[in-house]
This record gives structure tokens, C-alpha cells and sequence, in this order.
């Protein structure tokens, strides 16, 4: 994305005023991790002149209070700067109160353990299906594998025929990695039309649909009345823009880690059973996702001057890796936490906090069961140079692995 004019308003102190740009900053398509870490040095909020101007919150203490506080920080944007979505997504885009029904309609139905029970088994095979696909002992890890899995489970969630997997992939990549505004536009503007006419065709008939999550959004009602065609249809572009990204984004950090450092992962081949304490310190480490706020009223907070209309960011990455909430943070420690694991904010925190977190922990969890015993002496290709996907979610931009493979593996 272009970076916007820059400006920094009259109420914002010079002191408090540092450049970052998460869609293109050099430094972080550099080397991310440690020019998020080196954001320990700054203030705990500071301002960016950068994308049009905005807050940068840098600690994770305060971006809990900023998740939950809807009264001071609101949804009108959730992204920075600014970009014009075409569908007012249910529920990202609805404070409290309104959020709440959409929200209960997303807990209590369409993530029901019910809905979700039988994606496992339709992920596992997805994730041995294709691992089967990739050439002997190498893979191009995000392309092979973590693009994929994601959309062959939302669309059998959804009860989309898996013929259409391809056609999604490039309005995915135009929406989260789009380098212009007119990208991103075009990403949402093809994957909601398409979406719509799915959506008008399946109720033709949506007793032929098996999709776990379109049943339990048909079959819905918030506040005694059944859901308009219009929200059905913002629900759904809502989960294709929540599930797929984030979650190929994640897994790509995972496996760079994995593949890079041989003792954690000799350690979840030896002890599977640790896999899910594992993750979530790989989802501390390495969080993918930039969620912006807007001030909702002028106020003072924690001694910084806002006013109302003021762009915030909320950098999980860069909370992630906050010193003063989290000891040696750039260690990937499994045992951090002890037995209760590490408490993170990757998927956020308050009204918003990622209801599809269920599904994406099971998404990563069976991959690192399916994949890691069947890649030994797994590695990055020699020579490979590793680069940075900037933007909204934080991503490996191509992977290249290999592992021990044929008679004498
Ligand atoms: C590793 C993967 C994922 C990460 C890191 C992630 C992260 C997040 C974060 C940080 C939020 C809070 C946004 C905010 O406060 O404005 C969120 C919200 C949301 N996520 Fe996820 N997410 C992931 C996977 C998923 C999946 C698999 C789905 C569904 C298929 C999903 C659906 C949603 C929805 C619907 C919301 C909006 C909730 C609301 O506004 O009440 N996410 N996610």
C-alpha cells in the first residue's frame, strides 16, 4: 500500500513521534523479528506519521485495555490506514452494543463444537492429501500446503465445492498482499461477488448443502428472527477474510521456526502430546496480525493526549514481544507459562477475540501432527533467502523445505 501523506496532528508531542509502517517498511521486510524486538526502546504508545498518521500501541498490558475498551476504541476501522471495504463485516465491524447478538450467533452457532467437530477429520485428510502431492523430500512450503489447507477447510465448512480451491487462492493473496489500494478493492469486490451468487444459488436448495457452518447459519435466528440474506452474505465474506490469511500466515512461521531449530522439534516428534502447549507460544512469538481501532472521544490514556478520529494500531507482533509481559521474549521457550501455557494476545482480546480461534489452533495442530513425523531432518533449502510478507498479517513470503526422503529415510 502507497504510503498516505504523512501528518502528525497539533496534539501530538514530537517526542512521542517515531516512523513505522508495517506495510512497507524496509526494516521489517528486512529482518521482522528483531525490528519488532527493537520496539521494546520506544515509548509504550507512540505516534507514526507514517500511512497517514497513527498511534502505534507497543505494549501488550495496554493493547488488552485497547481490545476491550470499545467505548474509547472503535471498529469503524479496523485496519490502517483506513482502506474502504465494499461489506460492513459481521461482526468485525459492529461495537457494543450491537456486536453482541452477532457475536453469540458466531459462539454459540457457527463455531458450536457441533459445526466444528467434523472439520478435524476433514483437516487431517486435507493436510495427508497434500503432503501425498508434494515432490519427494521438498516443497514450497506456503504455496504446497499453507495457502491451501485453510481454504479446503473453510470451503468445506462451508459446503463449497472443492473445484472452487483455485479461483479463491488469487483474490486471497490480492486482499492480503495486494501491494495498491486498487488490489485489495479488486480482491474483495471478485471474492464477495462470487460469494453472493454461491450464497443465492445455495438456498435454492440448502437442504443439499452439507457445510457445517452454512447449516448452522441458515438455521439461525438472532433476537427471535432469522438472519437477512445480507448478513448471511457479510458472515460469509467475514470468515473468508478471517480464516484463510491468518492462518496460512501462521503456519508458514511456525514451520520456518520448526524447520530452522531441530531441537523443538525433535521434541514435538518425541512428545505430540506437548504440540498444543507448543503453539501457543509459537502464536506469542510470532503473531501475525495488525488490527487497527479509531479513538472514539477525545480523552487522556495513559498520560497520551487522543483525539476522537485519531487511527490506532494494535502491532500484535510487536506485543508479542514485549519485554516488561514477557521474560526474554525473542526465546522460544514451550515451557513458558508452565502448565497453563503462555496468555497472548494473537488472537486479540475483549468483545473481539477471534471466535475462529478453535479453528485455527486445530488447523496448526494437525498439520504439526501430520507433517513434522513425516518430514525427518527436516530444513530450509540451502541458499534460500527468507523474505517478509508486510501488511495486515505478517508472513513468510515463500518457503522452501526439505527433509530426508526415499528407502533410506
Ligand atoms: C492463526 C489464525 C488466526 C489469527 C491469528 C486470528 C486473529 C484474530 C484477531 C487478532 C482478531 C481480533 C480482531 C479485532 O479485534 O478487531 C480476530 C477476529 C476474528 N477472527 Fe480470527 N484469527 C485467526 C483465525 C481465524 C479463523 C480460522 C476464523 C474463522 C474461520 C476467524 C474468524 C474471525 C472473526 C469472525 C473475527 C471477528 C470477531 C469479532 O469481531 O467479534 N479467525 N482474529
Amino acid at each position: 500500500m502507497p504510503a498516505e501523506q504523512s501528518t502528525v496532528p497539533q496534539h501530538v508531542p514530537a517526542h512521542l513521534v517515531y516512523p513505522f509502517d508495517y506495510r512497507s517498511d524496509a526494516a521489517i521486510k528486512e529482518n521482522l523479528w528483531d525490528y519488532m524486538s527493537s520496539m521494546n526502546a520506544r515509548p509504550d504508545i507512540f505516534f507514526s506519521p507514517d500511512l497517514g498518521g497513527h498511534w502505534v500501541i507497543a505494549r501488550a498490558a495496554i493493547a488488552e485495555e485497547v481490545f476491550s475498551n470499545h467505548e474509547l476504541f472503535s471498529v469503524r476501522s479496523v485496519s490502517v490506514p483506513k482502506l474502504e471495504s465494499p461489506v460492513r463485516l459481521i461482526p468485525n465491524n459492529y461495537d457494543p452494543p450491537e456486536h453482541g447478538p452477532y457475536r453469540r450467533l458466531f459462539a454459540q452457532n457457527l463455531f458450536s463444537p457441533r459445526a466444528l467437530a467434523a472439520l478435524e477429520g476433514v483437516t487431517r485428510n486435507h493436510a495427508r492429501e497434500l503432503f501425498d502431492a508434494m515432490p519427494l523430500g521438498q516443497c514450497e512450503f506456503v504455496a504446497d500446503f499453507a495457502e491451501r489447507l485453510p481454504i479446503d477447510v473453510f470451503l468445506a465448512g462451508m459446503g463449497v465445492d472443492p473445484s472452487h480451491r483455485d479461483e479463491f487462492l488469487p483474490w486471497v493473496q490480492n486482499v492480503f498482499s495486494g501491494t495498491t489500494k486498487e488490489q485489495f478493492a479488486s480482491g474483495m469486490t471478485e471474492a464477495s461477488t462470487f460469494l453472493a451468487e454461491w450464497l443465492q444459488e445455495q438456498l435454492k436448495a440448502p437442504e443439499k448443502n452439507t457445510g457445517g457452518m452454512f447449516q448452522a447459519m441458515i438455521t439461525s435466528e438472532i433476537e427471535g428472527r432469522a438472519l437477512t440474506w445480507d448478513e448471511m452474505h457479510r458472515i460469509t465474506v467475514m470468515l473468508f477474510l478471517g480464516g484463510l490469511d491468518t492462518v496460512t500466515s501462521e503456519m508458514s512461521h511456525a514451520m520456518y521456526f520448526l524447520a530452522s531449530s531441530p531441537a523443538h522439534r525433535d521434541r514435538l516428534v518425541e512428545r505430540p502430546q506437548d504440540i498444543p502447549k507448543a503453539l501457543e507460544e509459537i502464536l506469542r512469538r510470532f503473531s501475525i496480525a495488525n488490527i487497527g481501532r479509531v479513538v472514539a472521544k477525545d480523552t487522556e490514556f495513559h498520560g497520551v493526549v487522543l483525539k476522537a478520529g485519531d487511527p490506532v494500531l494494535i502491532p500484535t507482533p510487536m506485543v508479542g514481544l514485549d519485554e516488561t509481559a514477557f521474560e526474554d521474549a525473542m526465546t522460544v521457550d514451550f515451557d513458558r507459562g508452565r502448565a497453563r501455557g503462555v496468555r497472548h494476545l494473537a488472537f486479540g482480546a475483549g468483545p473481539h477475540l477471534c471466535p475462529g480461534a478453535y479453528l485455527a489452533r486445530t488447523q496448526l495442530r494437525v498439520m504439526l501432527e501430520e507433517l513434522l513425523p513425516r518430514m525427518p531432518g527436516l530444513r530450509v533449502q540451502p541458499g534460500a533467502k527468507i523474505e517478509w510478507r508486510t501488511g495486515a498479517d505478517f508472513m513468510v513470503h515463500a518457503l522452501p523445505l526439505e527433509w530426508n526422503a526415499g528407502p533410506s529415510s
